[in-house]
C-alpha cells in the first residue's frame, strides 16, 4: 500500500522536481506516513501546498470550503492541517473533541491579520442591524462576531441568501467588489487584502491576452475587480480545476498562488500552464520537515476556548447549511 502511496506521490510531485529532489524527499514521505497510521491521524491539505506536501501524504485536498466539510467526516484522532493558522483554526471549531495541528503557527495570511473582532464589533455599532458577512479567511475571534462565513466558493450564494438588502463583506474588499458586480444588494467593504493576490492588475490580464492569445486566463476573486472583469474566469482554487476540466482547456494562465499550477499539472498533463503566478509566504512555511516534527512531536496544536468554539461555530454552520 505505502509503495502504491509513494509512486502515485513521485508521479505528482513529480511534475516539478527531479528524480533526485524526490528520491531526497522520499525517506521523509515514507516517515510520514508511517506517523500518520501510528497516530490515527489524517492529513488536510490545501490546493496551495507545494507538490511535495500536496501528493502522496494528504488524504483530502481541496479548497477552503471543501476541507471545512471533509474535516468533519474522518473520525481520525489527529487532524493535521497543511494550510495557514485559519483554516486549522476552521477545523477546531468544527471538530472540537480531536487535536487538530499545525506544522508551523507562523503560516499566517494578510487577510485574516487585516481585522480583530473588536473591528466587527465597531462595525456593528456604526451599521446597526446590517448583516455582517466574513470570509473564512479570518480568525477565530471574527468568525465570533459575525453573523455568518462564506468561501470563495460560495460568497455571492451567501450573500444572496440574506433577507437584508445591505450587507457588510469583510475582511477582503476586492472579495467585495467581485460579490458588488453579481447582486443587487448594496455590499459594505472591509479594505482588507491579500498580499498575493493583490499584486495582479489589468495591465497584466492585458499584456497575457496579447503573448498568449489562445490561453484561457482564470484569476481568484480575491483579485481587483477591474483584474477579474477581464479574465476567462474566476473562482476559488478549487473551482479553477473545475473549469479546466470542463472547458477543455489545451492552454490556461494562472492568476494566483504559485502551487495551484504545479499541482494542477499532475491532473491536467496534456494542459499547458503558462506561468504568472505569485508565491503567498505563509502557505509556504509548510514542508515536509515540518509536517514530520509535528506529527512526531503532537505539534503545534491549535486550542481555542470553549466560548470562542461555541460562538464561530455558529457562524460557520449557517454558512454549511446554506451550501
Ligand atoms: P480557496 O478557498 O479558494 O482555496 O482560497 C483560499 C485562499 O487562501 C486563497 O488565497
Ligand atoms: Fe492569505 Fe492570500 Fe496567502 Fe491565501 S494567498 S493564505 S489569502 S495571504
Amino acid at each position: 500500500m505505502t509503495n502504491k502511496i509513494i509512486q502515485k506521490w513521485r508521479e505528482g510531485a513529480g511534475k516539478v522536481y527531479l528524480p533526485e529532489e524526490l528520491d531526497e524527499r522520499e525517506p521523509l514521505v515514507r516517515e510520514i506516513l508511517e506517523l500518520k497510521k501510528q497516530k490515527n491521524a489524517i492529513i488536510l491539505g490545501h490546493n496551495y501546498m507545494t507538490p511535495d506536501v500536496y501528493h502522496g501524504i494528504s488524504d483530502v485536498v481541496g479548497d477552503s470550503l471543501e476541507l471545512a466539510r471533509r474535516s468533519k467526516e474522518s473520525n481520525a484522532d489527529i487532524i493535521l492541517f497543511n494550510g495557514v493558522h485559519f483554516m486549522a483554526e476552521t477545523a477546531k471549531i468544527l471538530n472540537p473533541s480531536r487535536k487538530v495541528l499545525i506544522a508551523d503557527l507562523k503560516a499566517g495570511c494578510s487577510l485574516a491579520e487585516s481585522m480583530t473582532g473588536e473591528d466587527v464589533r465597531q462595525l456593528r455599532k456604526k451599521y446597526p442591524g446590517v448583516p455582517i458577512v466574513s470570509y473564512i479567511n479570518c480568525t477565530a475571534d471574527v468568525k465570533t462576531e459575525v453573523d455568518i462565513i462564506c468561501t470563495s466558493a460560495n460568497a455571492v450564494k451567501i450573500v444572496e441568501s440574506l433577507a437584508s438588502d445591505t450587507v457588510l463583506v469583510v475582511p477582503d474588499g476586492y472579495l467585495a467588489q467581485n460579490i458588488q458586480k453579481q447582486t443587487k444588494k448594496k455590499i459594505i467593504p472591509w479594505p482588507g487584502k491579500c498580499m498575493v493576490h493583490e499584486l495582479y492588475t489589468e495591465f497584466d490580464v492585458d499584456v497575457a491576452r496579447k503573448s498568449f492569445p489562445q490561453a484561457k486566463i482564470i484569476a481568484h476573486p480575491e483579485c481587483k475587480e477591474t483584474v477579474t472583469a477581464k479574465v476567462d474566469f474566476t473562482g476559488s482554487t478549487s473551482q479553477m480545476g473545475k473549469y479546466i476540466r470542463e472547458s477543455g482547456a489545451d492552454q490556461v494562465l494562472l492568476m494566483t498562488e504559485c502551487s495551484m499550477g504545479d499541482n494542477l499539472r499532475a491532473e491536467f498533463p496534456k494542459v499547458n500552464f503558462i506561468s504568472s503566478c505569485q508565491t503567498c509566504p505563509h502557505m509556504k512555511k509548510i514542508t515536509l520537515e515540518k509536517v514530520r516534527d509535528a506529527l512526531r512531536d503532537e505539534k503545534y496544536e491549535i486550542l481555542l476556548s470553549d466560548d470562542t468554539i461555541k460562538r464561530a461555530r455558529a457562524s460557520l454552520d449557517r454558512m454549511l447549511a446554506v451550501v
